[in-house]
């Protein structure tokens, strides 16, 4: 058996434990992020804002970059297509949001985004990619902050673009790059391919981090061990289970852990996530935020369907707390629902939206994308 990673090293960042908290649109707000690293170490990435949006500061995207007072490694992943726009929204993160970590998006499979050639739809550019990790690396270097690239395997199976992609953030000078082991076309159905994450390890001398399908703290490790990986990123895995990353602490730490929650105790997570939200957003938006974990947080336990909805639709702490206490705290954890799927998984895609022509050149310097401000959605 190799021998496991014990932090990570981001350029001038390292941090204690090989694991990432996947950038998760409308999820890893300031208040997950805290939630999350309350129970262990890690890097929490915020979700992803776009460039345009922080470079014309758009109001939406500037709310999202709030930070917890805890937060003392501030992560962002931008979204972006024009490597001016990257560029400048790089400089802005640094030099205004005193940030330690940026990543960029090029992973996302949403047909909005990949009709305009963001996302998982860029790397098929290789010099438009180029441009543009360039232009980040070269906005974040005089404040020695990292930048590292998260991206797909490709397109789909005849258009493959990770292992060129893999070769460009180094010759960038990115930090790292991180594989999610799916095509855009996938989207998030079938299974994460792990050994293309092996093969973008041979191919690279810069650290590669696993994503897709780490369910349990036992799948990072036999990610790790399976493909060389320098740590690994974790999205649908921790929904509703943010003790995750402390069982993902221990396992990089050699220990078994598997935490096993009773719904007495995650009712206390609920709640402590709820308030966190409502502390960062007010309590009105806040409990609505609250509202889509509900399920993850129940997800196999035997709570009724009207308490549920209940939950559900909940408007304030107080609403909550009356649901909460319906709750039978000495219910055991489901155990059945260890290392089964989580969030979303959906069905592959017949064909990837793409502009016209795409793939028609390879290369796409100079040909800037048009560029959303307010897109949210990430993937
Ligand atoms: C709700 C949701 C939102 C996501 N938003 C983003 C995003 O903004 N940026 C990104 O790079 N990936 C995003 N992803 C993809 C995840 O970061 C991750 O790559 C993917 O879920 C595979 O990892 P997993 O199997 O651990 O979930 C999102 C995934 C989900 C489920």
């Amino acid at each position: 058996m190799s021998v496991l990673p014990s932090s990570l090293t981001l350029g001038s960042l390292t941090v204690d434990t090989p694991v990432v908290l996947a950038p998760m649109a409308g999820i890893t707000n300031a208040a997950y992020r805290r939630l999350c690293a309350e129970q262990g170490a890690g890097l929490y990435v915020c979700e992803m804002i776009t460039s345009r949006g922080l470079v014309e500061r758009d109001e939406t995207t500037r709310n999202m970059l709030v930070f917890d007072e805890l937060e003392t490694v501030r992560s962002v992943q931008l979204y972006g297509t024009d490597p001016v726009y990257v560029g400048k929204a790089t400089e802005i993160l640094c030099a205004e949001y005193g940030v330690a970590h940026i990543d960029l998006n090029f992973g996302c499979p949403v047909p909005k985004v990949t009709r305009k050639g963001g996302g998982g739809a860029l790397p098929w550019k290789r010099g438009l990619l180029a441009e543009i990790l360039a232009a980040a690396v070269a906005a974040a270097a005089p404040y020695d902050v990292p930048v590292t690239m998260k991206t797909r395997k490709g397109l789909d199976d005849d258009h493959l673009t990770y292992l060129d992609a893999g070769r460009i953030a180094q010759e960038a000078g990115c930090a790292a790059i991180a594989l999610h082991g799916r095509t855009v076309a996938q989207a998030y159905s079938g299974q994460a391919d792990w050994e293309a994450i092996a093969a973008l390890v041979d191919h690279v001398d810069i650290p590669v981090l696993g994503n897709g399908d780490i369910w349990e703290a036992a799948d990072a490790i036999r990610m790790v061990q399976q493909t060389g990986a320098a740590g690994v990123v974790v999205g649908r895995g921790c929904l509703g289970r943010p003790w995750l990353f402390r069982d993902l602490a221990a396992a990089f730490a050699g220990e078994e852990v598997a935490t096993l929650p009773t719904l007495g105790e995650v009712r206390d997570v609920m709640r402590r996530h709820a308030e966190l939200l409502c502390q960062h957003m007010g309590e009105e938006r806040g409990c609505k935020e609250f509202r889509k974990h509900v399920s993850w947080y129940l997800k196999g336990f035997a709570a009724g369907g009207t308490l549920r909805r209940s939950l559900a639709l909940v408007e304030t702490l107080a609403g909550l707390e009356v649901l909460l206490a319906e709750l039978d705290p000495d219910e055991p954890f489901p155990v059945l629902e260890l290392g089964t799927p989580r969030g979303r998984q959906g069905s592959p895609r017949n064909r990837v939206v793409l502009p016209e022509g795409w793939l028609d050149d390879t290369d796409g310097r100079g040909s800037h994308q048009q560029e959303d401000a307010t897109e949210v959605t990430g993937g």
